[in-house]
């Protein structure tokens, strides 16, 4: 019994010296837990990237916002100068274009009446178009405006209304302020591509208008940048053989020009070129739209509708109820 309890103390002993020098050897050797460790590492690599990536797109959306609020301060305005008068296609007109000038940026609309007094349809179009606005109005004299028989391009329209505006402009605007102005008729249809063409306007710009003076489109010819004269077919020898929504002008230089505006009398088809004429020269112009082979602004004249019905009604007492607006 004593040799064997001797025996099992050397065994015990020799066990333990062998696992404790196997633990001391294993201890000097790489270990399996180095591919954990090497594996972990290379997450938080992944880690750190990606949030120096994303640390990096931060910095980028910030300095975007902060460029687009540059942008928007530098943003020359466009004013608009729309003459319109009471027919039955007005509001449909009016609030298809406003909807339109809804997505330009830095945009002023002035809005002037051939009225003897602001109409309830325009202002209340206006309050509620969402759009910075200028809300004029002056009637036509009785000797320059057309008659019901009249045909439309017997005397030039809207003039009054369009000197009106350039006379708010002249007075309520500084030589300072950045601009360009566009005479947006009520009965055109506009491509928001036309918008960011009109913005850079240093003097006067140009480009095509479609469905216009009896063709698909009148358009300035230009050569190596510049114009050199005008596709058209009607009176091409007028000085600006353009129509009203084909040219934009800096504000700066109707400020500058306080005399420039349209001619009441001019003759039919100058209305145009009696403004141009005291502001630029041909060669002045600037293209635009592509050198001006782009059409981006069409003369959409809506059908005048017709009320047959309506006045068979009204005769038998039946009309419509007048208090809804059309
Ligand atoms: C307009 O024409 C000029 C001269 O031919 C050319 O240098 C320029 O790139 C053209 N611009 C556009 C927008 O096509």
């Amino acid at each position: 019994m004593k040799v064997k309890l001797k025996n099992v103390f050397v065994i015990y002993f020799l066990v333990s010296v062998i696992g404790l020098m196997y633990a001391l050897l294993q201890l000097g050797q790489p270990c399996d837990c180095s591919q954990h460790l090497r594996s972990a590492s290379d997450l938080m690599h992944g880690k750190d990237k990606k949030i120096s990536q994303l640390l990096s797109e931060v910095k980028r959306l910030q300095a975007r916002g902060k460029d687009s609020e540059l942008e928007g301060q530098a943003l020359p305005v466009i004013y608009a100068i729309t003459p319109t008068y009471a027919r039955l296609v007005q509001k449909a007109e009016l609030v298809r274009i406003s909807q339109t000038f809804l997505h330009v940026k830095n945009f002023h609309w002035i809005v002037v009446e051939d009225s003897p007094v602001k109409t309830q349809l325009v202002s209340e179009l206006l309050a509620q178009s969402g759009l910075r606005f200028t809300h004029l109005h002056t009637e036509t004299p009785k000797e320059h405006k057309l008659k019901e028989s009249d045909p439309n391009w017997l005397k030039p329209r809207g003039v009054e209304q369009r000197n009106l505006a350039l006379q708010w402009l002249r007075e309520n605007r500084e030589l300072s302020e950045e601009g360009v102005v566009y005479f947006a008729d009520d009965d055109n249809t506009y491509s928001l591509r036309l918008f960011d063409e009109i913005r850079s306007t240093k003097r006067v710009s140009v480009w095509p208008v479609g469905l216009v003076g009896g063709l698909r489109f009148e358009r300035p010819l230009v050569e190596k940048g510049r114009v050199v004269g005008f596709y058209t077919a009607w009176k091409p020898n007028r000085p600006f053989p353009m129509d009203m929504a084909g040219f934009a002008i800096a504000l700066q230089l109707l400020l500058a020009n306080r005399e420039a505006q349209f001619d009441m009398l001019a003759e039919r088809g100058y209305l145009e070129s009696s403004l141009l004429q005291s502001l630029v020269s041909i060669e002045e112009l600037e293209p635009r739209a592509d050198n001006c082979t782009k059409v981006l602004v069409w003369h959409t004249r809506s059908e005048k509708p017709k009320m047959k019905q309506e006045e068979l009604l009204q005769k038998q007492g039946l009309g419509s109820d007048p208090s809804i607006e059309v």
